[in-house]
């Protein structure tokens, strides 16, 4: 079995299941530095578990994720994660009770002939643009999250940042980007968003 160590976490690995790459730690990284002890955090998509293993290693939080595969949702509770098999926040009861909302979304734009078989897709497949899991994510966010809670969205170059920030004030948050990495081939970005009307 392969694990990884990062802050304090250890990070069982599994087959056909994101293995935590530049974004996992970009945003493991940059959300350590905004969040605090006894803070509600929620994680879209959490795949090994990574993020949250890092936060909950370091942190005094009350965390769940929430992933739409099998494979992810079963390695990501060998990690320790308190996880939910959904498609995002489906089946999620605690409404407007989340401090933070994590995603590391499958953002590279993708091609019917670039899709890769099985689960794993659903860590690559941003759509035809790459923005394909933006906008349902942020038509439902705020129900999720508390009045001045803050969501925490990981994209790339290839993503399109600007259309991404774009969509996000639509929603009526305010977004900015607060940490960046530049890889082989595009730029990672986090962009921390709260909503307008709790500035
Ligand atoms: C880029 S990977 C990131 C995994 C992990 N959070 C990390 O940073 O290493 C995206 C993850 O989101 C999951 N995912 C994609 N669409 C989803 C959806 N609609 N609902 C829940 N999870 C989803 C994928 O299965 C994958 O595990």
């Amino acid at each position: 079995m392969v694990t990884i160590k990062h802050r304090n976490a250890m990070i069982r690995l599994a087959d056909q299941v994101y293995e935590p790459a530049e974004d996992s730690y970009l945003l493991a990284d940059t959300a350590l530095e905004l969040i605090n002890d006894d803070m509600n955090v929620l994680e879209i998509g959490t795949g090994t578990g990574f993020v949250s293993a890092v936060l909950k290693a370091n942190r005094n939080i009350r965390l769940v994720g929430t992933e739409i595969s099998p494979l992810a949702a079963s390695c990501a509770k060998s990690n320790g994660i308190d996880v939910i098999r959904t498609d995002m926040f489906t089946g999620l009861k605690a409404r407007n009770q989340f401090d933070v909302v994590i995603f590391n979304p499958p953002y590279l734009p993708t091609s019917d002939d670039e899709k890769v078989p099985g689960w794993l897709n659903y860590a690559f497949d941003g759509g035809i643009n790459g923005r394909k899991d933006i906008k349902p994510f942020m038509e439902q966010v705020r129900n999720y999250l508390k009045p001045d809670g803050m969501i925490l969205l990981l994209v790339s170059s290839l993503t399109g940042i600007k259309e991404v920030m774009q969509e996000m004030e639509q929603y009526g948050f305010s977004p900015q980007t607060i940490a960046r990495d530049k890889c082989s081939f595009e730029e990672l970005v986090v962009i921390k968003a709260k909503r307008l009307n709790s500035i």
